[in-house]
C-alpha cells in the first residue's frame, strides 16, 4: 500500500501516531520538530508519547521507514507534508495559530529552496510563454506534487485564508498549480490512538482541487471505512463538529447526573437505557467530572470564539461548557460537606490525566480540581499511573507518590479524578487512610463497602 515519501511537522500526539502509523503502512516518514530532544528520541527508537503500541511501532521502524530532524529539508522532497503542530487557546478562547503560521512559512522556504523547481525557472526566461505554458502542464503532471495537508484542528477558513497564503508568500509558488492543499482532520482518541488511526470510523479530506485530495486520498487505500472528499472548510468544521457534539453529550449526561443526585436516581442506570436508543448511542453518556485533554475544551473554545466573531453567540455550546466548569467544583463541594474546612487536611488526589491510558494532562479536571484544593489550604498527596511527571511542573509544591496506596497513607480524603483500571481495584488500600472518605468523579470505584463513598452524579 506504502511507499510515499511523507514529511510529519510536529512530532506530538497527532503528529507521532500519523508517523509511526504510516511508517508501518510501508511509506518513508520524517518527523519535524523544533524539539531536539523529542527529535533524538525518535531516531532512538522511543516515543514522545504513552500511547498503546507504539513503543513497538518506532522500535520497528525508527532509523529506517521513520526518521526525525529538526530541519524541514524533508519537505520539499515529500510527496505529502502533514501539519500536525498545536493549535491551543489564546487568552480569550480565540484560536492561537501562532504555530500554525511558524510551521506554514518553514515549508514555504522549504519549496522554495527546492532545486527542481528552481531549475525550471531559469530555463523559462528564454520562451517565456510557451515554456510558462508547458512549466504548468508539467507541474500539473509531475509526481512531485508536494501536497501539505493540515491535519491540525484549526477553524474553518484557516488553511485558505492563513495557511495559503503564508506558504505562497514564502515559496513564491501558486497553491493547486506548484503545490497541493488539503485538510485531513484527525479524530484519534487519546489512549486508543494507534488502534483509532488504523480504524477510523471514515476518512475526510478536504481538498483544495482533486488532485491535492488524490494525492492524500491514495495514502488511506485500502482503509475500510467511508471516505468523505469535500471543500477545505468543510472539512475544518467537521472535525469542530464532532467534537462539539461530543463534548455536548457528556454535559447533557453530567447535568441529567446532577439532577439524578438531588434525587437519588442512579444516573449510570438511566443512561444506559438511554443509550440503546439507536438514535443515540451509548457512547459519552457517562456523567463524571468533565471533560478535559487537549481538544474538547480548546476547540469549544475556539468554536464559539470564531461564531460570535461572525455575529452568532451560540447558546447551547456556552451551556456546555458552563456545565463542564462546575462538575469540578461540585466534587468539592461534595468534599467540603463531608470534611468542612479543607485548610490543611491531606487529600489524596488519584488521577492527575485528563482520562486514562493516557499521560496527557492537558485542561485535565485534576488541575481546577487541585488548584481549588491548594486555594483552601489543603495538602494534596497526587499518584497517577502514567502522568505524575507531565503535572509536576504545573503543580510543583504538591508531593507525588508511586502508588494509589502511598498516596492514600493517612489522607483525610481522597478524590477519583481519572478512570484507570488500577482504581476500580482498590479496596484494601483505603484502610491505610485517616478517614475513608472517597469522592468519586467517575463512577470508578468498586468495594464501597468499608468507605465513606460519594458518587459525584450518583
Ligand atoms: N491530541 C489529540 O488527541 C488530537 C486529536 C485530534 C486532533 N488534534 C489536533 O492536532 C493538533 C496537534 O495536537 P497534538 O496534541 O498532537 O499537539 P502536541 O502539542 O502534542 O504536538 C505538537 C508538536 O509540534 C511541535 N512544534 C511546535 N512548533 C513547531 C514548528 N514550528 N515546527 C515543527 N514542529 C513544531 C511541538 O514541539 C510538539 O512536539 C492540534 O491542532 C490538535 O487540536 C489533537
Amino acid at each position: 500500500m506504502g511507499d510515499s515519501s511523507i514529511s510529519i511537522i510536529g512530532a506530538g500526539y497527532v503528529g507521532a501516531v500519523t508517523a509511526a502509523c504510516l511508517a508501518e503502512l510501508g511509506h518513508n516518514v520524517c518527523c519535524i520538530d523544533v524539539d531536539a530532544e523529542k527529535v533524538d528520541n525518535i531516531n532512538a527508537g522511543i516515543p514522545p508519547i504513552h500511547e498503546e503500541g507504539l513503543e513497538e511501532l518506532f522500535q520497528k521502524h525508527a532509523g529506517k521507514m521513520l526518521v526525525a530532524a529538526t530541519d524541514y529539508t524533508s519537505v520539499a522532497d515529500s510527496d505529502v507534508s502533514f501539519i500536525c503542530v498545536g493549535t491551543p487557546s489564546a487568552q480569550d478562547g480565540e484560536i492561537d495559530l501562532s504555530v500554525i503560521k511558524t510551521a506554514s512559512k518553514s515549508i514555504g522556504i522549504s519549496l522554495r529552496n527546492n532545486e527542481k523547481y528552481h531549475v525550471i525557472a531559469v530555463k523559462s526566461t528564454s520562451v517565456i510563454k510557451a515554456a510558462s505554458k508547458s512549466i504548468g502542464i508539467s507541474l500539473r503532471n509531475s509526481e512531485n506534487y508536494h501536497v501539505i495537508a493540515v491535519k491540525s484542528t484549526v477553524v474553518p477558513e484557516t488553511t485558505q485564508n492563513v495557511v495559503i497564503p503564508i506558504v505562497e508568500e514564502y515559496s513564491q509558488k501558486r497553491a493547486g498549480i506548484d503545490f497541493g492543499v488539503a485538510v485531513n482532520p484527525e479524530f484519534l482518541r487519546e489512549g486508543r490512538a494507534v488502534h483509532d488511526f488504523v480504524n477510523p470510523d471514515r476518512i475526510v479530506i478536504g481538498e483544495l482541487d482533486k488532485r491535492s485530495g488524490g494525492v492524500v486520498a491514495q495514502l488511506y487505500e485500502g482503509f475500510d471505512c467511508p471516505l468523505i472528499r469535500t471543500g477545505l472548510k468543510t472539512a475544518e468544521m467537521i472535525k469542530y463538529a464532532s467534537n462539539a457534539f461530543l463534548a455536548t453529550k457528556i454535559s447533557f449526561a453530567n447535568d441529567i447526573g446532577n439532577i439524578c443526585k438531588e434525587l437519588d436516581i442512579d444516573t449510570y442506570e438511566v443512561m444506559h437505557a438511554v443509550g440503546l436508543d439507536h438514535r443515540i448511542s451509548p457512547s459519552f453518556l457517562r456523567a463524571g467530572a468533565g471533560f478535559g485533554g487537549s481538544c474538547f475544551p480548546k476547540d469549544m473554545r475556539a468554536l464559539i470564539h470564531k461564531a460570535e466573531e461572525l455575529g452568532y453567540r451560540p447558546k447551547l455550546l456556552r451551556s456546555v461548557m458552563d456545565v463542564n466548569e462546575g462538575q469540578p467544583k461540585r466534587m468539592i463541594r461534595l468534599l467540603e460537606r463531608k470534611l468542612g474546612n479543607l485548610s490543611g487536611r491531606k487529600i489524596a488526589v488519584l488521577g492527575l490525566a485528563f482520562k486514562n491510558d493516557t499521560d496527557d494532562v492537558r485542561e485535565s479536571r485534576a488541575i481546577p480540581v487541585i488548584k481549588m484544593l491548594t486555594d483552601k489550604g489543603a495538602r494534596v498527596y497526587a499518584y497517577d499511573p502514567a502522568a505524575n511527571e507531565n503535572m509536576r511542573p504545573i503543580f510543583p509544591n504538591i508531593r507525588y507518590h508511586s502508588s494509589a496506596k502511598d498516596a492514600l497513607e493517612d489522607a483525610d480524603a481522597c478524590l477519583v479524578m481519572t478512570e484507570w483500571d488500577e482504581f476500580k481495584k482498590l479496596g484494601d488500600e483505603f484502610k491505610v487512610m485517616k478517614n475513608r472518605i472517597v469522592i468519586d468523579g467517575r463512577n470508578i470505584i468498586a468495594f464501597r463497602e468499608h468507605i465513606d463513598y460519594e458518587g459525584l452524579c450518583w
